[in-house]
């Protein structure tokens, strides 16, 4: 493994708010980053005989991969505004939240590394029953590492259920999805209709701001729509 491969991701995760290099440093009770990376280096060089190194290796070889990084840290930030906006400030719900947010689909590239895009309509149909499996096996990847929280779990776990029920890997009406996993959905689905509209222009941002509130929002928890109404209020 190069040098490269192992510092790079590191230093990408502690330019952000919370970093797997804290939360390294919180697992291991290390005390500075320089013992945290080292840390993390022999976790990498000891992948072969134990399944937690193995995750982490999992970890590591999604934390390369610049297109998924790309999409971990665009979801992990549009989930971070649409979170505050909804008044979750705390240090802990926002270190949950990012770390649910930026490993959500580590299950999808361990599953089927050649699927980038989560457009369901584009996804071969050989390839359906595993991407409907792609929340539970991040889960499977990332319970090991002992860092991820149930609520960081659970956000995980559901990130694609919607509450009219119209989602994988469970089918069922409820208002009752954990709130992390709904701000992970929301986020996805608003990057999508960027993505769709890109190049914006002038009329654009309105039009979007009309198909979240009336098209992507029934199908989400309304205790968090109405808490973001003001937010994507058309003027
Ligand atoms: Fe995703
Ligand atoms: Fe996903």
């Amino acid at each position: 493994m190069t040098k490269e491969t192992i510092y790079s991701p590191i230093i990408l995760l502690e330019a952000r708010e919370f970093s797997l290099l804290t939360a390294i440093r919180d697992l291991f009770g290390i005390k500075n980053d320089m013992a945290a990376i080292m840390r993390f280096n022999q976790i990498l060089t000891n992948t072969k005989t134990n399944p937690f190194f193995k995750q982490v290796a999992i970890l590591d070889k999604f934390l390369a991969d610049e297109e998924r990084v790309k999409h971990a840290t665009t979801v992990a930030f549009i989930s971070h505004l649409l979170a505050t906006k909804s008044g979750y400030k705390t240090d802990r719900d926002l270190k949950t939240l990012f770390l649910a947010s930026f490993f959500h689909d580590v299950g999808l590239f361990d599953l089927l590394p050649h699927v980038k895009d989560e457009n369901e309509a584009e996804i071969a149909t050989q390839d359906l029953e595993k991407y409907f499996l792609h929340p539970q096996r991040s889960v499977e990847i990332l319970a090991p590492i002992g860092v991820f929280t149930n609520d960081a779990l659970n956000a995980v776990r559901q990130h694609h259920m919607r509450v009219i029920g119209i989602s994988f890997p469970y089918k069922f009406k409820t208002e009752a999805l954990c709130p992390f996993g709904q701000f992970i959905g929301l986020a996805e689905k608003i990057l999508q209709l960027l993505k769709e509209n890109r190049p914006l222009n002038g009329n654009d941002m309105q039009k979007i701001k009309k198909i979240i509130v009336f098209k992507v929002f029934p199908s989400f928890n309304s205790k968090i729509t109405a808490e973001l109404m003001p937010t994507f209020s058309i003027t």
